[in-house]
């Protein structure tokens, strides 16, 4: 999987039906030659090019003049000693210079895919799934090391890239900026793809064409955030979801990152990826080594859903991790807009009985059960039962909903401190701050400082204690602001500026811990929805509540564009109260069930109000999802039409043998006599015929199914959609 040239120097990794290559220049620097469909890799060396640039553009090399880092496609550039690009990292040395020069030292090929020190990853079950290249650099002066990190895939079109940032001389050296990943495409003939928006509002597609200068998107929140996703792909010219070459890149993190573009004065378009070095330095003392996280790469000669498809399918088996990896989700009813705040243990029991009528599996108590908390200015930080509302305790409630024969989830806010707790009061010190300086507020809460080991280990036990306290079945982890004050009490002024990536190693600490003392427990990560929708968060929970939006309509875009990169069996998708509490949109509960089934399924309202005829519409829905859930979760997702584009949404997913299919249309508002027409299905077998339930429903080929298309179904009303299943005959 991994092939090396000696007399060319050249590394040729394949990853399923990618290629990537890199070279060993001369000058012993590493250059990148081709990231793409699989070639097959004999004549690669030919790709690489030096040119003459005479004026403006330093030599780097006195014995071939024409040899200049600021033309050469790279793969880790430094600035300082010609590149005038934008670097992947920058050394600081005790005399302040940040002038560094790396050169290769040697190389490994090793099986398998080693873990990464304290950080999430993708990762290889067997060593022979997988080979890892290193590539060792050392700048002779300092004696610093790189260490290059290449993971190729046997069965998955990915390649995974991070870098280790070694000190092994013996003065103190900073870490100004280090970047996880830097390539040097050719051209920039591309439009970069982004997924952006805000609270409610998460992961809009944004295409815009590449220019030459500086695109990029960034986040300085604290976490990979509402407002950027730590993704940007490179897209060819006019590709469609079926068609053309697709760049995927993605970070494996949940802090601050910074991603972007850079075309350069000789059009190559660099694109790079890392920890957001704003605000950020990294203190290397002699021995010390900073390990950066995992960058995912993935290329796809189909499309943008081609891409899609390679990250969902590496994801779902080698990111996500645990028992419930491979397992459908169980379909749940949550109370947080139900009741809110105001609860009590008959609400709690009336909601779970309903629910178990209907066909739900699963209760989830969401915030409120804890401290006082009546309402969100008390008690995040005091995990212990409000006997007020829950008299008879956890233990009690859990039982009683377990008798009626679901499982219980519960909410937890463990990263966070309410300046009204028993927690602040005893550690004032506890949450990120800076001496002598406002504490800033964000929904009346602070953050609590996990770059602090007994900050660590207080969440460890008190959770813990509580999930030992009930047979608790799901977690729901929920991080509800970002960071401000970004200090800590414990570190050193010359190392405050770690304080967000230590925050996040110890976030990653305490998931790791938890998860692995409780590996029957089912968690879902939150940050208000999906403010920290991320690989990082993936790895140790398998999913994420997509957005506090729960309006259908809403979230058309916000699950098509969370699909472009995450599987649908990592998003949380309820069925909840019109009007919708977000938007004050009225849609019918069919339709919000036929958006909702493309995801973890469940409802967050109060069933028992629901009329005998809602309920009877809720366990239609519930006994389809159980049917398609496996193919919903494991099946192959294409996406047929867009919410950006039109006023028409449509999806479906496709069991793995083809002999399955799920397919959901969504019309948003009704036209007066609008067109009629036909609609495409996608990934069927073209030599299989499908039974098709649903409107014009038959029996079909499935060539017809995806050349010629289907009807467009016919609504009456605003927001209408239907489904369609499709089984093979
Ligand atoms: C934000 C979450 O996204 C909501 O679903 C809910 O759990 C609230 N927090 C509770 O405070």
């Amino acid at each position: 999987m991994i092939l090396y040239n000696e007399a060319t120097r050249v590394f040729h990794l394949q990853s399923h039906d990618t290629s990537y290559a890199v070279k060993i220049t001369n000058q012993g620097h590493v250059a990148h030659l081709y990231w793409g469909r699989k070639v097959s890799g004999e004549y690669l060396d030919g790709l690489y090019q030096i040119n003459i640039r005479p004026s403006f553009t330093p030599s780097t090399d006195l014995e071939q003049l024409e040899y200049s880092l600021d033309t050469l496609q790279q793969e880790l550039p430094a600035y300082g000693d010609s590149d005038f690009r934008t670097p992947a990292y920058q050394f600081q040395l005790p005399n302040g210079s940040t002038v560094t020069d790396f050169r290769y030292e040697s190389h490994e090929i090793i099986n398998g895919k080693p873990k990464l020190d304290g950080l999430p990853s993708v990762y290889a079950e067997a060593d022979d799934e997988a080979q890892t290249l290193l590539i060792t650099l050392r700048d002779q002066l300092t004696n610093a090391v790189i260490v290059l990190s290449y993971t190729a895939f046997r069965d998955f079109s990915a390649i995974t890239r991070s870098v280790q940032y070694r000190n092994e001389g013996t003065d103190v050296l900073n870490l100004n900026r280090a970047l996880s990943m830097n390539i040097d495409m050719p051209g920039y003939n591309y439009e970069m793809l982004q997924l952006s928006g805000t609270w409610v509002r998460e992961r809009y597609i944004h295409r815009r064409k590449l220019e030459p200068g500086m695109q990029s998107i960034e986040s300085r929140r604290g976490s990979s955030s509402h407002v950027q996703n730590p993704f940007i792909a490179l897209v060819s010219e006019g590709a469609t979801e079926q068609h053309g070459d697709v760049y995927g890149v993605n970070f494996v993190y949940s802090g601050n990152f910074i991603a972007g573009v850079e075309v350069d004065p000789y059009l190559h378009s660099r694109l790079f990826m890392g920890i957001n070095p704003f605000d950020f330095n990294w203190k290397l003392e002699a021995g010390e080594t900073f390990q950066a996280p995992e960058v995912v790469l993935v290329h796809s000669h189909e499309g943008i859903g081609g891409m899609s498809r390679r990250f969902h399918d590496l994801y779902r088996s080698r990111l996500t991790r645990g028992e419930f990896r491979d397992k459908v989700r169980p379909i749940l009813v949550n109370n947080w807009e139900a009741t809110y705040f105001d609860f009590n243990e008959e609400k709690i029991e009336a909601i779970a009985q309903a629910g178990q009528e209907l066909g739900i599996e699963l209760f989830v108590l969401d915030d409120g059960w804890f401290g006082k908390r009546d309402n969100d200015t008390t008690s995040l930080g005091d995990w212990f039962v409000d006997r007020k509302k829950l008299p008879n305790g956890l233990e009690s409630i859990v039982k009683k909903v377990r008798d009626l024969g679901l499982e219980f989830g519960l909410w937890f806010e463990p990263e966070m401190i309410s300046p009204e707790s028993e927690l602040y009061r005893n550690h004032p010190d506890w949450c990120l701050h800076v001496d002598g300086r406002r504490r800033t507020e964000a929904r009346n809460q602070l953050v609590l400082d996990l770059s602090r080991e007994d900050v660590q280990n207080y969440i460890v036990e008190t959770v813990s204690d509580v999930l030992s306290s009930a047979p608790i079945t799901y977690v729901k982890w929920d991080m509800n602001r970002n960071m401000t004050e970004i200090g800590s009490a414990l570190l050193p002024a010359d190392r405050q500026r770690e304080t967000a990536h230590r925050y996040m190693l110890g976030l990653y600490n305490v998931m790791e811990r938890i998860t692995t003392a409780f590996p029957h427990i089912l968690f879902e990560s939150c940050s208000g929805g999906g403010g920290r929708f991320d690989a990082g968060m993936l790895y140790y929970m398998p999913q994420t509540w997509t957005s506090d939006n729960s309006d259908a309509i809403s979230r058309l875009k916000i699950q098509y564009g969370t699909s472009i990169v995450y599987p649908v069996s990592s998003m949380g998708a309820h069925v909840s109260a019109v009007p919708n509490h977000q938007v004050n949109r009225m849609t019918s509960l069919e339709t919000r069930g036929n958006v909702a089934l493309s995801g973890n399924f469940g409802y967050e309202l109060d069933l028992s109000k629901f009329s005998d005829e809602e309920k009877e519409l809720v366990k239609e829905q519930i006994e389809l999802c159980k049917d398609i859930r496996p193919i919903v979760s494991f099946g192959d997702f294409y996406r047929l039409l867009s919410p950006f584009e039109g006023n028409e949404t449509s999806w479906m997913f496709v069991s793995k043998d083809k002999t399955e299919a799920f397919v959901v249309f969504v019309k948003v508002l009704q036209e007066p006599n609008g067109a009629i027409g036909r609609f495409r299905l996608q990934g069927l077998d073209p030599n299989k015929s499908y039974r098709l339930e649903g409107q014009n429903g038959g029996v079909f080929a499935g060539d017809q199914l995806m050349y010629a298309g289907h009807p467009v179904p016919q609504f009456y009303g605003d927001f209408q959609s239907c489904v369609y299943r499709l089984t093979a005959i």
